[in-house]
């Protein structure tokens, strides 16, 4: 069977999801609030309908690409989705997740949670990671059409909150580098160094970083604390001498704080001699 797809939503990134669709030969319908934006999709050949009730009824999966749950709910309340297959991928957290999935499944829908580790133009490509989580037949009926928006689909089970957990869990890792790599450029640039270079030398010890983050991970998974090659006490000072630069070259020392903070409480808590990975003891 063919199944009609509805994407509800067109912003940056839902737009892109129904032109890859539509490209892709899938039979879709288009909904948003502001209707301008279905004109381009429109003149490639998507369907339109206005009314977003009849949109849901017409259609079997239903894609849905806007700001938040809240809104989902909202545009959604009232409306049947017995026998349909609800996918949402705006972001949320797995409570949101959780919510939207009761809640829908009791309105007869096979609910499936989608979180999108891309950028719109990101999208389409074989590797594009896309985490997924809940029912299991909403998963088999909407894997087809979903491999067209990101090859990289990873099916996290029942669990609905699983999807946005991990969405998240790898955001903070990402933008958590991100914050520490800003605040080494600007240290570069006090200096009077290139900030290409500091982006280059990153690049290329990036396996090594990965490779550390994963040792860290499976310290913690084995609650494997002691042996340290560089112990807390080492690493802790790293972000005592931060500070002191960041006083000498009048940086912001906000990043430097934030961390010595952490590294503190560690300390205090008595793991000075321990691995890094002590410092999850200290967060629980
Ligand atoms: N862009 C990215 O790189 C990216 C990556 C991963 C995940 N996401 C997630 O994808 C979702 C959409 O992101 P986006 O970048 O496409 O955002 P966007 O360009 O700001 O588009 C927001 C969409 O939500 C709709 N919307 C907002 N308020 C609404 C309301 N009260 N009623 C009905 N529709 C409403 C907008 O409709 P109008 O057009 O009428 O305003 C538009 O379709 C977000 O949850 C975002 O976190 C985005």
């Amino acid at each position: 069977m063919k199944e009609k797809v509805l994407m509800i939503g067109l912003g940056a990134m839902g737009s892109v999801l129904a032109r890859l669709l539509v490209e892709k030969g899938k039979k879709v319908t288009v909904w948003n609030r502001s209707e301008e934006k279905t004109l381009p999709l429109r003149a490639i050949g998507a369907a339109y309908t206005p009314d977003i009730q009849e949109a849901v009824t017409a259609n079997d999966i239903i894609l849905i690409c806007v700001q938040d749950y809240a809104i989902t709910e909202e545009l959604l309340q009232g409306i049947s989705l017995k026998g349909k297959t609800v996918v949402q991928l705006s972001t949320g957290t797995p409570q949101d997740a959780r919510l939207m999935a009761a809640s829908f499944s009791a309105r007869g829908a096979g609910y499936l949670d989608g979180a999108i580790l891309a950028t719109p133009s990101q999208m389409g490509t074989g590797h594009t990671p896309i985490f997924l989580s809940g029912n299991k037949t909403a998963w088999a009926t909407s894997e087809d059409t979903l491999r067209i928006l990101g090859g990289g689909l990873v099916y996290l089970g029942e669990a609905p909150g699983a999807a946005s957990a991990w969405d998240i869990a790898a955001l903070s890792s990402m933008f958590g580098m991100m914050i520490g790599f800003l605040n080494g450029a600007r240290l570069f640039e006090s200096e009077g160094l290139q900030v290409a270079d500091l982006g280059n030398m990153i690049l290329n010890i990036a396996p090594v970083l990965g490779q550390m983050i994963k040792d860290t991970a499976d310290d913690i998974q084995q609650e494997k604390y002691d042996s340290p090659q560089s112990s807390l006490d080492i690493c802790a000072g790293t972000f005592d001498l931060m500070v002191r630069l960041s006083a000498e070259n009048k940086l912001d020392a906000g990043f430097a704080r934030f961390a010595q903070q952490l590294f503190r409480k560690g300390q205090e808590a008595g793991y000075g001699q321990q691995r890094i990975s002590a410092l999850m003891k200290t967060l629980r």
